[in-house]
């Protein structure tokens, strides 16, 4: 039996490395990889953690790459594939356009689909824009849908998608964060040599589509206006590698004492920082996932989210993405130590760091 796992960003590499690693010790199975590489250094960095070593690389990333210039990139450099390996089954990943295009190209070569996080809605297209499209074409095509959550299995049961075809999973990503946190990891050499971890550090990422422009200006002015009142912390912030993220922020934040900006972590010690940061701010998916079951509060940088567990929990809020909704969120965990002791509980809606054996269970029984 043969499958072909297609992945391309970062954090689909981040949370398809266990499946992987899972995979690779079943010998009844013949286990590929094709990455689209829609990131390329960000991708690098996880697959080199991970010891990923993929049979194919599409290599499609450019500046400036529009969707369309995804979607069709991929089409095209995944048919030859799909053609040649025949897999009985494709694994894709999550909600990025690489996610949608492989799903269409296995369909288009009548080869099975699992989707992998599965059933995740925000319930308005356009937030997180184009992520809540692309999980719902894929949940159209896909064969069998890995759900993380009873909640997310719910969605797709709404959908009409056939029980006997959903499997509840947890999420792989917390299989990925227990190993990450288990290995001793230094924070020297990083771009971090002038964190003062005596203070209250905040680790904010912000890349969202619909957060690019004035929505990030708001954001960044925000936390800026923050820093200035409140000495006693530092954000320490990796900036994503989209150069329209970067110079935002760059000119947004002014306070240059307080904020660390660096590159993008690699996941080890991202997952470390993490541990030792007081909050997390960001409009990230995977960390709204990875913050509650380390306990730390997470203010989410949208509107609305697709992973409303950790909100219902109470460990995360959403902070919208205006200046005054940021700003008033951000001061209240800061000021209000009740309110920030009510969120900094552990929980893990999202799985106890066994949902890659979980999948590889249910592909052994139905293949
Ligand atoms: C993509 C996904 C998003 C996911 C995010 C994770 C889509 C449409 N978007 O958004 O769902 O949440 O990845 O981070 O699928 N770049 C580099 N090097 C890298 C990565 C990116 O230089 O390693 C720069 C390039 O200029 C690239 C740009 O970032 O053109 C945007 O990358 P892209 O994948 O199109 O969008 P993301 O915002 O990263
Ligand atoms: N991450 C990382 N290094 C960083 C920032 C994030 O390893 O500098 C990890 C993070 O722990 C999470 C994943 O990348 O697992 C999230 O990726 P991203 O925010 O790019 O995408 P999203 O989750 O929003 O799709």
């Amino acid at each position: 039996m043969k499958i072909l796992s297609v992945f391309g960003t970062r954090p689909e590499a981040i949370k398809m490395a266990p499946l992987l690693q899972c995979l690779a010790k079943q010998p009844q199975l013949e286990s590929i990889v094709a990455v689209t590489a829609q990131h390329r250094e960000m991708l690098d960095q996880v697959l080199q953690l991970f010891d990923i070593h993929p049979q194919y690389d599409l290599n499609l990333m450019h500046h400036g790459q529009t969707l369309e210039d995804i979607t069709t990139a991929v089409l095209q450099g995944l048919a030859p594939i799909m053609e040649k390996e025949r897999p009985d089954l494709v694994l894709v990943h999550g909600d990025t356009t690489t996610t949608m295009a492989a799903s269409l190209s296995a369909y288009y070569h009548q080869i099975a689909c699992g989707h992998v996080e599965a059933g995740l809605r925000s319930g308005d297209k356009y937030a997180p824009y184009p992520e809540e499209i692309n999980r719902r074409i894929t949940g159209v095509l896909a064969d069998i849908h890995f759900a993380p959550t009873p909640l997310a299995a719910n969605n797709l049961l709404r959908e009409g998608i056939d029980e006997n075809r959903i499997v509840i999973t947890g999420n792989t990503v917390i299989d990925a964060l227990l190993q990450a946190t288990d290995k001793p990891c230094s924070l020297s050499g990083l771009g971090l040599d002038n964190v003062d971890w005596q203070k209250r550090i905040i680790l904010l990422t912000c890349h969202r589509r619909e957060n690019w422009g004035q929505p990030m200006r708001e954001i960044f002015s925000a936390l800026n206006d923050i820093l200035d009142e409140h000495q006693d912390v530092e954000i320490i912030f990796p900036l994503h590698k989209n150069p329209k993220v970067r110079e935002i922020a760059y000119h947004n934040f002014t306070n240059a004492q307080q904020v660390h900006f660096c590159e993008p972590l690699d996941y080890l010690p991202f997952s470390h920082v993490m541990k030792r940061s007081s909050l997390v701010i960001t409009d990230s998916g995977g960390l709204q996932e990875e913050a509650p079951s380390l306990g730390k509060p997470v203010l989410v940088l949208r509107t609305v989210t697709e992973r409303p567990e950790a909100v219902e929990a109470g460990t995360a809020m959403l902070a919208g993405n205006t200046y005054q909704s940021v700003y008033d969120t951000a001061k209240l965990l800061l000021n209000d130590s009740a309110v920030y002791q009510k969120m900094s509980h552990a929980i893990n809606p999202y799985g106890t760091g066994h949902a890659a054996e979980k999948i590889t269970a249910a592909i052994l029984e139905r293949l």
